[in-house]
């Protein structure tokens, strides 16, 4: 494992309780994010192939709620400390430690794949590795859901997120790196600063090839 990796699941380790008190409440203010969960969840039952992996899925909230969506969802994360909240919290669901670089996952297995705000710490050099392996992973025509922050600027911006360095993405430019991993972008969400985290969020739809 690499530096970056190692100092973000300590990172994680150590702010477990704070990040699920702010952010395991199932999206309850966050409609955009929640609906387009829901859709993705609408189009991944769509294939047939259920099994969904909630990658980087912190205090396990979204694989719950995957759950609820009629998902077959498990839950990777690199952070012990994230893992452990996950299984406490949500005995009844699945969850095992794993990086995005490599999943622990067989070409082809999965219907679904989730990556909220996990690859946001990522150096972009490094991106279109973690896309080429959920692309790896997806069945054909199996969906990736990507959220993370975005940015007006052409390349991506590295900047002090709360737990960990973290970066900004030109969504146009991730759209890109998507398509160049094989993945079909099926729909674009950009909301407004002003609307409800307070900056400027982004969410890309892609669909296996
Ligand atoms: C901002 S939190 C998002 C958690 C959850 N998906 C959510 O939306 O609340 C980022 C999570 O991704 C995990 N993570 C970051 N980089 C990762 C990597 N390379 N492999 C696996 N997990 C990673 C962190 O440990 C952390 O739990």
């Amino acid at each position: 494992m690499t530096r970056h990796q190692d100092e973000t699941g300590a990172a994680y380790d150590g702010v477990v309780a704070r990040y699920a008190a702010a952010f395991a409440n199932g999206l309850e203010h966050q409609p955009f994010s929640r609906n387009m969960i829901g859709t993705f969840a609408e189009l991944v039952r769509q294939t047939g192939s259920l099994r969904t992996a909630d990658l980087g899925c912190g205090p396990g909230h979204l694989t719950d709620m995957l759950t609820g969506l009629g998902l077959d969802a498990f839950g990777l994360d690199l952070s012990p400390g994230m893992l452990a909240h996950a299984r406490r919290a949500h005995p009844e669901r699945r969850f095992a430690q794993a990086r995005m670089e490599s999943l622990p996952l067989g070409d082809g297995t999965l219907g679904g794949a989730l990556a909220h705000y996990s690859m946001i710490h990522t150096p972009p050099s490094e991106l279109p590795g973690l896309l080429a392996e959920q692309a790896r992973v997806l069945a054909a025509d199996g969906l990736l859901l990507a959220s993370f922050f975005a940015t007006e600027e052409r390349e991506p911006v590295r900047f002090d997120h709360k737990v960990a360095p973290a970066y900004s993405w030109p969504v146009e430019r991730l759209a890109e790196l998507a398509a160049d991993a094989g993945l079909f972008v099926v729909a674009k969400l950009i909301h407004d600063p002003q609307s409800e985290r307070g900056f400027l969020d982004a969410h890309i739809l892609a669909r296996r090839a």
